[in-house]
């Protein structure tokens, strides 16, 4: 996603500017070719040499530096950019940026550039929730500017609030995602489910499974890098939230099943990674339960088959976490379930299934076509899964 891509990053003059160094260390890493722009006062936070021994490149600070390779052409940049990231972008240059003023290099490549342009703004929280930011902010998402929000936290003040530059994994899945929208599923909507469901027993009591989410937050990562509206239904998980998709938090199956039908309504595809409960308790005691009796019984209802209940003209996958005939059982509930494809999750290995960072996963296609995968961590498994579904809308 990120190698050869031309990163134009712009550096603002806030105190978080140090951890853009992280980000140009990173995207530079990855593949990407980064030209990053600092703005005066940046350079007061953090020098230029930082980033031009991280990136490689040179560091333009001014449009009047006549030995640069960008000073004569001065929207060189702006034509060269796959993609303009401002981390961290001050309320001052959000501010110009809204109202179109062009008076440094880094405004003028923004108003110059038709490559997408990414905010991660960072600022006093003052600042920050000040209604001509807010209204600023506005405009430019109207605009089509991606926003990187602000986490919530300690800021350089002291003060606790909203304004901390977001985390750079966050920064750098944002960048990734905005990359991604011309990708082979540009216009497509997919509906993902991921992380095991929780029925409840009581007000602190559930049952549940070892699902992380790992595979599910994987497969809309990638449906999202290659351009894909994503539409994440989740239980429960331990993960970062991924942005640049909608987000819909549930809990037990009947909450999923819910959330699955409306998100469905007008979409492209499902793909059910969840691993839902295949039954919840019959009934959910009011108060927690007490433990008076040497033993308890339990009475468990089935939970609705989402896969199997939920209806329109769309493409379906499902997966099916096997501990025994991986393939048959797999194919069954393909049969079953009506589905165009089935994920067969080898799930007798500690290095695949549940909770771990990588899988092996045969895939089964409605023609009865079978290919087995290699062990692979569970983000190259969702991009090969990607890869079918695009076989498959082509179909
Ligand atoms: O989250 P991780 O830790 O990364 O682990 C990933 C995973 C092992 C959970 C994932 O790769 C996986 O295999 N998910 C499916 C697990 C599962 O519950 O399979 P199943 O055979 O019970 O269900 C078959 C299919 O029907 C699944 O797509 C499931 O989402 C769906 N289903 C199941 C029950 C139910 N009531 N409704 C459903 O729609």
């Amino acid at each position: 996603m990120l190698e050869n891509k031309t990163i134009v990053l712009g550096i603002t003059g806030g105190i978080a500017a140090y951890k853009a160094a992280d980000i140009a260390s990173k995207l530079t890493q990855a593949g990407a070719r980064v030209d990053v722009i600092m703005t005066e006062s940046a350079t007061r936070f953090i020098a230029p040499l930082t980033f031009r021994n991280l990136t490689g490149r040179p560091v333009i600070t001014s449009m009047w530096e006549l030995n640069s390779e960008f000073s004569v052409e001065h929207i060189a940049l702006a034509e060269a950019a796959d993609i303009v990231a401002i981390v961290p972008a001050t309320a001052n240059v959000i501010a110009k940026i809204a109202g179109g003023i062009a008076d440094d290099m880094l405004t003028c490549t923004v108003l110059a550039t038709l490559a997408p342009v990414l905010l991660a703004p960072a600022m006093n929280v003052n600042m920050f929730e000040n209604s001509v930011t807010q209204d600023n902010l506005a405009k430019l998402r109207a605009r089509g500017f991606a926003i990187v929000e602000p986490a919530y936290g300690r800021l350089a003040s002291g003060k606790i609030g909203l304004g901390r530059l977001a985390e750079s994994e966050i920064i750098i899945s944002g960048i990734r995602q905005v990359l991604g929208r011309s990708g082979d599923l540009a216009g497509k909507h997919i509906v993902v489910t991921a992380g095991g469901t929780q029925e409840p027993l009581d007000p602190v009591r559930h049952i549940s499974n070892r699902s992380s989410g790992k595979m599910g937050y994987s497969v809309a990562e990638a449906a999202c890098d290659r351009g894909a509206i994503v539409t994440l239904v989740t239980a429960p998980v331990s993960l970062p939230e991924p942005i640049g998709m909608e987000i819909i938090h549930v809990r037990t199956a009947n909450e999923m099943k819910d959330a699955v039908i409306k998100a469905t309504a007008s979409t492209d595809a499902l793909i059910m990674t969840a691993a839902v409960a295949d039954y919840q308790p019959k009934d959910i005691a009011v108060n927690k339960i007490k433990k008076t009796t040497d033993s308890l019984i339990l009475e468990l209802i089935k939970t609705p088959d989402i896969l199997s209940e939920v209806k329109g003209n769309f493409l379906r996958i499902g997966f099916a976490a096997e501990s025994e005939n991986v393939v048959d059982n797999a194919r069954q509930k393909l049969v079953k379930k009506q589905l165009d494809m089935i994920v067969a999750n080898d799930i007798t290995s500690t290095d695949s299934g549940f909770d771990v960072d990588t899988n092996r996963v045969t895939l089964i296609d409605h023609d009865g076509k079978v290919e087995n995968l290699p062990l692979l961590t569970k983000r190259e498994v969702a991009d090969r899964i990607m890869g079918k579904l695009i076989k498959l809308f082509a179909r």
